[in-house]
C-alpha cells in the first residue's frame, strides 16, 4: 500500500491529509478506564459515576477534561450497516447517550479501536472499516480516539504496514470534519518489549500522525514506568504544540485501584510526567480515589508545567545509573515565562545529594549569572535553597529510595 504522505493516483498525485486538528496544543488531561474498569468493570454506570467524580472532586477544574473509554465498550458484533455499537448490557442507553451525559458534565467523550480487525481484548476494530468508524464516532460525538496495535496480520512491528494503517484512521478522523484528538498506542501486542521510539523518530510518525503517540510498553508499576522514562529522554525534541510523546497513565496509590505505588513513587511519576510533557490520564480507581492522589493530580503548580504554553518537552541534563533501577538524574524543561522548572530525581537506597553544575546549566536557556528565585512546587513555597545563579552550582538533598522533588527557577532581574 502507498505510504501516508502523497501517492500517484490514477488522476496524479493524491496528497494525503497530514494531521490537521488543530488539537493537542497541550498535553492532553483526563481519565481513562483501562487500569480501574479494565473489561470487568466496563458499564453505563460506573463511566457515569466516573464522570460525575471528575466533576465534583475539583479534577474537571483542574484541567482533566477528557473522559476516555478503552477497550470492552463495543458489542462482539458490528450491526447490519457494518457500525460498531455499544455492548448493549454494559451500556444499555447506547454510546450517543453515553456521550451525551458526558457532555452534560462539561467533559470531553473519548472512545478506543485498534488498527487491526479486532481490539486487545479480541472485540471488533477498525481495519477496513476506519470511513465507517470515524462517522460513527463524530456521530456519537466523539472528542478523543486512541487506536491501539493489536492483532496486525503482519505483526506489531511492521512499520509501514503500521504508519500506513494508522494514516488511514488519522485521515478518516480529519475528514469527518469534527476535531478529535487522536492518540496512537504501539504498545498493543508488541513483542518483544522493547521501546516504541520510532513512533517518535520515524518521519511517518510525530505529529504529521497524531496528537500523541505511546513510546513504550504499558506502564504497571515501578519496573515498566522506569523504561517509560529512559526511552523518553532520547524523544525530547519530537514533542512540539500539537503532538507529545506518551509516556501512559498515572498510576495512583489507592489500594483499591488494580494498579498502584506507594506515594513517592506516585509523585516522582507526576513530576516526571509535568517535566516530559507527557500526557496527564489518571488510571486510578476514581470511584474510590485517595485523597493523597486527589492533592497530587490538583496540584495546580505541577500542572502548569506540564501544560506550558511552549510546550516544550524537558531533557535529562545530568545522569548518573549505577544499574537498571539504579539512578539519579536531573531534569529541566524551559518554560514560556522564560523560568525553567527542574526535577530532582534519586532512586538509590541512600540519599543523594544532586547537583546541577556548570555543565548542567549549559543545557538551559538562561544567561550565565542571571539570578534566580527558587520555588518548590509541592511545598508551594521558596525552596530550602531559595536563590540560585545560573552557571553555579546549584545542590539538593534527597532522601533515600526513590525521592524526587520539582522546582522552578525564575529570573529576578532582567539581564541585558
Ligand atoms: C493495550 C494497550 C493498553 C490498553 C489495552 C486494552 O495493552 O497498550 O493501554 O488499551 O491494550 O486492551
Amino acid at each position: 500500500m502507498p505510504g501516508p504522505w502523497s501517492r500517484l493516483g490514477c488522476f496524479g498525485p493524491v496528497v494525503s491529509l497530514a494531521l490537521d486538528n488543530g488539537l493537542g496544543r497541550r498535553p492532553p488531561m483526563g481519565y481513562n478506564t483501562w487500569n480501574d474498569l479494565g473489561c470487568k468493570d466496563m458499564s453505563e454506570e460506573n463511566v457515569k459515576a466516573v464522570a460525575d467524580i471528575m466533576v465534583s472532586s475539583g479534577l474537571k477544574d483542574a484541567g482533566y477534561e477528557y473522559l476516555n473509554l478503552d477497550d470492552c465498550w463495543m458489542a462482539p458484533n458490528r450491526d447490519a450497516d457494518g457500525k460498531l455499537i455499544g455492548d448493549l448490557d454494559r451500556f444499555p442507553s447506547g454510546m450517543k447517550a453515553l456521550g451525551d451525559y458526558i457532555h452534560g458534565r462539561g467533559l470531553k467523550f473519548g472512545i478506543y479501536t485498534d488498527r487491526g480487525d479486532q481490539t486487545c481484548q479480541n472485540l471488533p476494530a477498525s481495519l477496513g472499516n476506519e470511513a465507517i468508524d470515524a462517522k460513527t464516532f463524530a456521530d456519537w460525538g466523539v472528542d478523543y480516539v486512541k487506536e491501539d496495535n493489536c492483532h496486525s496480520s503482519t505483526g506489531a512491528n511492521d512499520k509501514d504496514v503500521l504508519f500506513e494503517q494508522f494514516g488511514v484512521m488519522r485521515d478518516a478522523l480529519n475528514a469527518t470534519g469534527r476535531p478529535i484528538f487522536f492518540s496512537v498506542c504501539g504498545g498493543g501486542d508488541q513483542l518483544p518489549w522493547n521501546k516504541l521510539d520510532y513512533y517518535a523518530t520515524d518521519e511517518r510518525g510525530g505529529a504529521k500522525l497524531a496528537n500523541a503517540w505511546r513510546i513504550s510498553p504499558d506502564v504497571m508499576e515501578w519496573e515498566t514506568l522506569q523504561l517509560a522514562i529512559d526511552v523518553n529522554a532520547g524523544l525530547a525534541k519530537y514533542a512540539q504544540a500539537g503532538g507529545f510523546n506518551d509516556a501512559d497513565m498515572l498510576l495512583g496509590t489507592s489500594k483499591n485501584s488494580a494498579k498502584h505505588m506507594t506515594q513517592r513513587h506516585s509523585r516522582a511519576q507526576f513530576n516526571l510526567w509535568a517535566i516530559m510533557a507527557s500526557p496527564l490520564l489518571i488510571g486510578a480507581n476514581l470511584r474510590e480515589l485517595a485523597d493523597y492522589d486527589l492533592a497530587t493530580y490538583t496540584n495546580k503548580e505541577i500542572i502548569a508545567v506540564n501544560q506550558d504554553s511552549l510546550a516544550k518537552q524537558g531533557i535529562r541534563v545530568r545522569e548518573y545509573k549505577a544499574s537498571a533501577g539504579l539512578s539519579w538524574s536531573i531534569w529541566a524543561r524551559h518554560l514560556q515565562d522564560g523560568s525553567v522548572a527542574m526535577v530532582f530525581f534519586n532512586t538509590f537506597p541512600n540519599s543523594a545529594t544532586l547537583t546541577c553544575d556548570a555543565s548542567c546549566w549549559d543545557q538551559l536557556p538562561l544567561k550565565k549569572q542571571q539570578k534566580l528565585s527558587v520555588r518548590d512546587l509541592w511545598l508551594h513555597a521558596a525552596a530550602e535553597q531559595a536563590d540560585a545563579v545560573a552557571g553555579e552550582s546549584y545542590s539538593v538533598k534527597l532522601d533515600a529510595g526513590v525521592a524526587s522533588v520539582i522546582l522552578k527557577f525564575s529570573p529576578t532581574e532582567v539581564l541585558v
